[in-house]
């Protein structure tokens, strides 16, 4: 028995359908709401607001669970790598050995980028912000030809694109690093695996290839692995609505490299460490931190805190405050920033403001403190983010390319400027 909501206005009823999803979620299909009432529904921030149906990934704020295509982040980021999670992700399933074997060989066969590339590095100030290059770069891709053939499927077509944006995302940002540093850039070694190779290209000497520690590999598939997606996030829902103009994926993501810049979204690890190192050096103390954020008149947030979603925790960053510790000890790593983030969690969950807002630390606020101790520089921290949320923009994509139902993104809106006036010619204004 279908279930409906009853609305009634200006003394008339309608039905709206209620949808249910796979773990009892309930949504309003509003789709009839307009032509039926004449009224839209307004909700700034898409808050109350689901854009689609998706299969790909689970979130139960309330609980702090998150899962890929069912499997708990958890067990992922205990058994899997960030290779298979992006498989996974992608098709639905695990994949088979011969499959992850194949999607393996395109990611080497795809790391390198076209010579012609250089000239675009080469035209960026030396400072230029890495996102901004990542995204100018994503987009880029598209527009040098890849292997394939006139009559290859649509499926093929799919899976070398993913495997150039996937592979490349990640040869892109190390020769951001490498302009940014006045380094020679380093070409992918096709016989190292997905985040060794990337350490490689980010890190090696002209004549001295940098190997990187088991550890430091484990600790970069983690975080790749735990950002690879998290269902209709801002960046995510970008990917979305531009891929829903049918734009194709590499404009869509490149997209979305933008949104995931912003510091309430993926720019908010860069604003952890900036934050953690302010108070440390003496800028100001953790409890002045804690006061500043409670003002909302101080435009400070404690970054890293807080979610959409989450209201009890963000088990990513469980995960990430439990490998902080395993790594920074791994590697020997005393890190002070570590201790003022435990001491401004601690002060902050103490206290009534973050209580009552159910305000937690999301994924943010210790992945940073694990990048720095692996040597990746502050401001290649949302480019890191970028490329573990690769396979995720990609996903979602493909799931609304896949829709036969899909229609191009276009919210309505409630007009508040002014009504009917006549224009005035300049001389009597
Ligand atoms: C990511 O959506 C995703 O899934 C994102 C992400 C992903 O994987 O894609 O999880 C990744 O983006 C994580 C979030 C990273 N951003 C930050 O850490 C920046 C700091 N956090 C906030 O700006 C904020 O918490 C957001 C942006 C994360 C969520 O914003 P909301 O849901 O719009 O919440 P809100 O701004 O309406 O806040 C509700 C209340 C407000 O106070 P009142 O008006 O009720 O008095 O909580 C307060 C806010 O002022 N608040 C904070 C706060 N976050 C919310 N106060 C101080 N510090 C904070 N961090």
């Amino acid at each position: 028995m279908a279930r409906t909501a009853t609305l009634t206005f200006n003394d008339r009823s309608i039905q709206l359908p209620v949808v249910e999803g796979s773990e009892g979620e309930l949504g309003l299909d509003i789709s009839k709401l307009r032509s039926e009432t004449g009224l839209i529904t307004l909700d700034p921030g898409y808050g109350n607001t689901g854009a689609c149906t998706s299969a790909i990934t689970f979130i139960d704020g309330e609980k702090g669970v998150l899962r890929y295509r069912g499997i708990p982040i958890e067990e992922l980021a205990r058994e899997s790598t960030f290779v298979e999670v992006a498989w996974l992700l992608i098709f639905g399933r695990l994949p088979q050995q011969a499959e992850l074997d194949d999607f393996r060989e395109r990611l080497v066969r795809n790391a390198a980028l076209h010579e012609a590339f250089r000239h675009h590095f080469e035209g960026f100030l030396v400072d230029a912000p890495p996102m901004a290059i990542l995204s100018a770069m994503v987009n880029t891709i598209a527009c040098f030809p890849r292997r394939g053939t006139e009559d290859e499927s649509p499926e093929e077509r799919f899976l070398e694109d993913a495997s150039q944006l996937i592979s490349k995302v990640r040869t892109i940002a190390a020769c951001s690093y490498r302009r940014a540093m006045g380094l020679p850039f380093v070409y992918p070694d096709s016989k190292l695996p997905y985040v060794a190779n990337f350490l490689h290209m980010m890190f090696s000497a002209p004549y001295a290839e940098h190997v990187a520690s088991p550890e430091v590999v484990d600790a970069l598939n983690l975080i790749l692995l735990l950002h690879a997606d998290h269902e209709q996030n801002c960046s995510t829902s970008t990917v979305r609505i531009v891929g829903s103009s049918q734009a194709n994926i590499y404009a869509s993501c490149a997209a979305a490299v933008g949104a995931l810049w912003g510091p309430l979204h993926g720019g908010a690890n860069m604003a952890v460490l900036e934050m953690l190192e302010k108070i440390h050096k003496g800028g100001i103390s953790a409890a002045d931190a804690i006061k500043m954020a409670k003002d909302s008149s101080s435009g400070f947030r404690l970054m890293g805190f807080g979610h959409r979603v989450y209201k009890n925790f963000d088990p990513r960053a469980k995960i990430l405050k439990q490998a902080a510790d395993k790594v920074l000890g791994q590697l020997g790593v005393k890190d002070p920033l570590l201790d003022v983030a435990r001491q401004l969690e601690e002060m902050a969950l103490k206290d009534s403001y973050f209580v009552d807002r159910r305000l937690y630390p999301n994924v943010d606020f210790y992945s940073g403190i694990i990048m720095r101790a692996i040597g990746i520089p502050t401001n290649m921290f949302t480019v890191i983010f970028a490329i573990g949320r690769m396979p995720g923009w990609i996903a979602q994509w493909k799931e609304q390319a896949d829709d036969p139902k899909a229609r191009i993104a276009r919210p309505r809106q409630i007009y508040t400027g002014p009504t009917e006036k006549r224009y005035v010619p300049i001389d009597q204004r």
